[in-house]
């Protein structure tokens, strides 16, 4: 008779559920075996060039380009955050190397992040590749960087060396809040293809447990830093986020996509500017609840605590004062 062994009661809640639940724990490879004609590969909800009238004239294949080069973006962008900006502070968070102690269990937690990353890396580059050899449709010239890494760059100047790492960690639990969002917005959309629906909803579930871990990563650091530390990382934020939230890198996409599909410079100009309106940040909130969702999960993890920092998120009118 067969005793019943619990092998996760060793385990922390969260690590326990990561066992049971993470896609590379619990989920098979996706595979595309084929591509219905009523599919699309990307939501039109988040491609609005796709809906402009000089778009929609040149009929459902142009369409169905622009949303499939769309996805290559998508997936490619995802493979880079990946492997570059969160994997590195993941890294450094678990391997104790960051300048503030972090509790063993959550560096534990961390952990399993690296894991999960590298593994959606390797699931986005493997859909694209499935999606190549099944529509023949290879990507255009893709960016080669990410508004978060243009953002940290940005921001890294400003502040001493000594709390560089700490504005990359905030980096981090920032995108990391973000992207869940965005995998929840590409969820929603019906007619999108069956397989990509799979391997999205796949990397929600795991981001959804991410989204909690690095919630507790920046309540963490914030707590440990000293208010000076606090101050000047806060001065820096708002344009961080500013940089962070901009789509210049999209724009350009978007404008090799129209010429792609067989727009003339004239009719490109007229879409983008339809589409991409130039907008400062405050503006940009009216618009698009991603920056308010930001800006919340900050307050929530204690980082609008002092008024001072308070200050300069209403000055730039990115909270109501
Ligand atoms: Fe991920
Ligand atoms: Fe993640």
């Amino acid at each position: 008779m067969g005793i019943n062994v619990d092998t996760t009661a060793s385990l922390s809640r969260r690590q326990a559920h990561w066992e049971k639940s993470s896609s590379i724990r619990s989920r098979p490879r996706r595979v595309l075996r084929n591509v219905s004609p009523d599919e699309h590969f990307y939501p039109i909800a988040r491609q609005p060039i796709a809906l402009h009238p000089l778009v929609k004239a040149l009929g459902t294949a142009a369409r169905q380009r622009i949303l499939l080069q769309s996805l290559y973006k998508f997936l490619n962008d995802i493979a880079f955050v990946e492997t570059r900006v969160v994997s590195e502070v993941s890294l450094a968070i678990a391997n104790d190397q960051l300048p503030w102690p972090f509790p063993a269990q959550l560096r534990a937690d961390v952990l399993t992040v690296v894991i999960d990353e590298a593994f959606h890396a390797h699931v986005a580059i493997d859909f694209m590749e499935q999606v190549q050899r099944l529509t023949g449709v290879t990507p255009l010239s893709l960016p080669t960087t990410l508004t978060v890494e243009q953002a940290i760059r940005n921001a890294l100047p400003k502040l001493p060396a000594d709390l560089h790492i700490a504005l990359k960690t905030i980096s981090v639990c920032i995108a990391e809040n973000s992207v869940t969002k965005d995998l929840i917005d590409v969820h929603r959309e019906d007619g999108l293809n069956e397989t990509f629906h799979a391997v999205n909803g796949d990397h929600m579930i795991d981001e959804v447990r991410h989204c909690l871990i690095f919630g507790d990563v920046l309540r963490h650091l914030w707590g440990v830093l000293t208010l000076a530390q606090r101050r000047a990382i806060g001065a820096v934020l708002p344009d961080f986020l500013g940089d962070y939230l901009s789509l210049s890198l999209q724009k350009q996409f978007d404008i090799d996509i129209l010429a792609d599909v067989g727009l003339d410079a004239r009719q490109i100009e007229t879409v983008i500017a339809a589409t991409h309106l130039d907008q400062d940040l405050a503006t940009y909130r009216t618009v698009n609840p991603i920056v308010d969702k930001v800006v919340n999960f900050l307050a929530e993890s204690g980082v609008l605590d002092d008024p001072e920092i308070r200050k300069a998120f209403e000055d730039r009118r990115l909270v109501d004062s």
